[in-house]
């Protein structure tokens, strides 16, 4: 049987959703390289904000502030303006400081692992994961709350949370793609989004069935 990763990627290289700020599988399988940058902004965005909200303003950012540098030299109250709406404002604040930090001390570059990310003003242990995967390929679990909810399922795992997380975390980290850990972490996402919902979940058209306990046991 096809492993759990390879047809997870292979439904993702024909279905991934379009974001403004993802390098689709294609373009990726190609030699584009994320731009790490958009990736931060994105996943910081992403980090309180659902998709289709963050989707318009990551576009305004992008534009108005194209690179790291452009961020950290403009001005807080412009970028507190174009963040209205978002909410959770410290973000924004966290955001500036974090483009000044990679802009002026960083020589621009994004540190390329979850751990050096971790360093940074508002990057906290999941969106440095998912940075790490996303912009660098870093083999790296990335587990946000639909991820849990399909490892739940396939491992069909009882434990409630908090308590599941570390099981949930090593399950994640022993499935993951060490070739394609960005289009890994972004099929995780965008099957729990699509496919393996909380309330009536698309089994007949989920890519890993073959792999799922809790559907198997008719428990999902
Ligand atoms: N939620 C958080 N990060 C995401 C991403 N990169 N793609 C889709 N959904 C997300």
């Amino acid at each position: 049987m096809p492993s759990f990763a390879s047809d997870l990627l292979n439904w993702y290289d024909r279905h991934a959703r379009r974001m403004p700020w993802r390098v689709m599988p294609r373009d990726r399988q190609a030699g584009a390289q994320a731009d790490p940058y958009h990736v931060w902004l994105s996943e910081v965005m992403l980090q309180q904000t659902q998709v289709a909200t963050v989707r318009d303003y990551f576009l305004d950012f992008a534009s108005k502030w194209p690179a790291v540098e452009d961020l950290a030299n403009a001005l807080s109250e412009d970028v507190m303006k174009a963040w209205a709406g978002l909410g959770y404002y410290s973000r924004a604040r966290n955001l500036k400081k974090c483009a000044e930090k990679v802009a002026f001390e960083l020589d621009g570059k994004f540190p390329y692992s979850a751990s050096g990310l971790q360093q940074l003003p508002g990057i906290g242990p999941y969106t440095a994961a998912a940075i790490a995967a996303i912009a660098f390929d870093e083999p790296v679990a990335v587990v946000d709350g639909n991820i849990e909810r399909v490892i739940s399922r396939c491992f069909r795992i009882e434990t409630e949370l908090p308590a599941a997380k570390p099981e949930i975390r090593d399950r994640t980290q022993a499935l993951l793609d060490h070739r394609r850990p960005g289009d890994f972490a972004q099929a995780m996402m965008d099957l729990g989004a699509t496919i393996c919902t909380p309330k009536r979940p698309a089994c007949a058209l989920c890519p890993v069935s073959a792999h799922c306990e809790a559907l198997k046991a008719g428990d999902q």
